[in-house]
């Protein structure tokens, strides 16, 4: 196609059931025929509906660029219908990721999570999609650092010329507002530098040295916007694969050896990333551990032919056994760091009003 297609994922948590483990299906139904209509009525090419936990994904194509009003409109439309059968239903935590409702031409800031990114459609079109439950955006620091900065996960960047070049990582800090281009494998110590610090350093885009956008992460911060926990940003990431970038193995290869992320209960505990597959999403041991799922596709004209449900797959089996063994000593630490986040990631939690409430109680300590 000679146009531009755009992939956006926006994705919400409009209500769970039972808890925050899964989602009921007539949102899924809802969420169907809401993106079926945008279809027919030219908005989308394509659409997919996913879920990963309690979070209802819409994953759509389309020519319309990123941040296209009508898009976002859909999408809206769609968390909003959804909302008011969660709302019948009595779901838990209804509208939860909704930080406003008055819709004023794009999604951005409302509360949803997204990520969009456009691109001329390559003969062959791989793309992958990483959905998140029970954690928050710099969960995927780790797995996009392996992929595109680290010849041991990704022998491509040695053996392949095309991608020898290495990639460019844009970095937000999202405490101060900023960001930074860093480019490996030259600026590869100051990257892990920073994005070690998860909770403050996130990997928003990964680019080629060409200028071509690879991958691209939601970054939207629920609970930083709110000043309080309702629920934690659990992300999603749109990545292309094959060719000049990764191999869809590569990309995938960092979740055989999981790593912890931020947001598995209460969204106040560190949890082991487990990779399942789709139906296996349903995180209920101590909400949790966190759950990833990978859908790919290939692109045809802009329609999404597939998903392949890519962890749905033995290969991960060593991983899940490991995500549970270390899921068993963190929960034995109960509320005692580093099972539960330091002091200073609490701050959106409800510790802080346990804090405030003994406050008087404190007495000068004269040694
Ligand atoms: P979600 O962000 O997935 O709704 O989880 C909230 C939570 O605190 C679960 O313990
Ligand atoms: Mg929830
Ligand atoms: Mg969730």
């Amino acid at each position: 196609m000679a146009k531009e297609v755009t992939i956006s994922v926006i994705k919400a948590d409009v209500g769970g059931l039972a808890g925050h483990s899964g989602i009921h299906p007539d949102l899924v139904d809802i969420a169907q025929t809401s993106l079926a209509e945008a279809v027919q009525e030219g908005v989308l090419v394509d659409y997919h509906i996913a879920w990963v936990g309690d979070d209802l994904q819409l994953i759509m194509t389309h020519t319309r660029g990123v941040d296209n009003v009508e898009v976002h409109q859909v999408a809206w439309n769609t968390f909003t219908k959804a909302a008011d059968r969660a709302s019948e239903l009595k779901l838990c935590g209804v509208g939860q990721d909704f930080l406003s409702t008055d819709f004023q031409g794009s999604i951005r800031g409302m509360g949803p999570s997204l990520a969009e990114m456009s691109f001329e459609e390559r003969k062959n079109e791989t793309v992958v999609i990483w959905m998140a439950d029970k954690t928050s955006p710099g969960g995927w620091n780790f797995p996009l650092y392996k992929a595109f900065a680290d010849p041991f996960n990704t022998i491509g960047l040695v053996i392949k010329p095309n991608l020898h070049e290495g990639f460019r990582f844009e970095v937000l800090d999202i405490r101060q507002n900023r960001h930074i281009w860093l480019t490996c494998p030259e600026d590869l110590y100051d990257l892990l530098a920073l994005i070690g610090t998860a909770g403050r350093f996130v990997v928003r885009s990964v680019w080629t040295r060409r200028g071509e956008l690879v991958a691209i992460s939601s970054t939207d911060l629920l609970n930083l916007e709110r000043g309080q926990h309702v629920g934690k940003e659990d992300p999603v990431c749109i990545l292309r694969a094959q060719s000049q970038f990764p191999a869809l193995g590569e990309l995938m290869e960092p979740f055989a050896a999981p790593h912890l992320v931020e947001g598995w209960e209460r969204g106040a505990h560190f949890g082991p990333l487990m990779p399942v597959a789709q139906r296996e999403s349903n995180p209920s041991r101590n909400d949790g551990p966190p759950r990833v799922v990978a859908l790919g596709f290939q692109l045809a004209e802009g329609r999404l032919v597939g998903p392949r449900d890519l962890f749905d797959d033995p290969a991960y089996d060593e991983a899940r056994a490991e995500c549970n063994r270390v899921a068993n000593y963190l929960r034995r630490l109960g509320p005692f760091e580093p099972g539960r986040l330091p002091l200073d990631a609490m701050t959106y939690t409800t510790l802080p009003l346990v804090m405030d409430a003994m406050e008087d109680r404190w007495e000068t300590f004269e040694s």
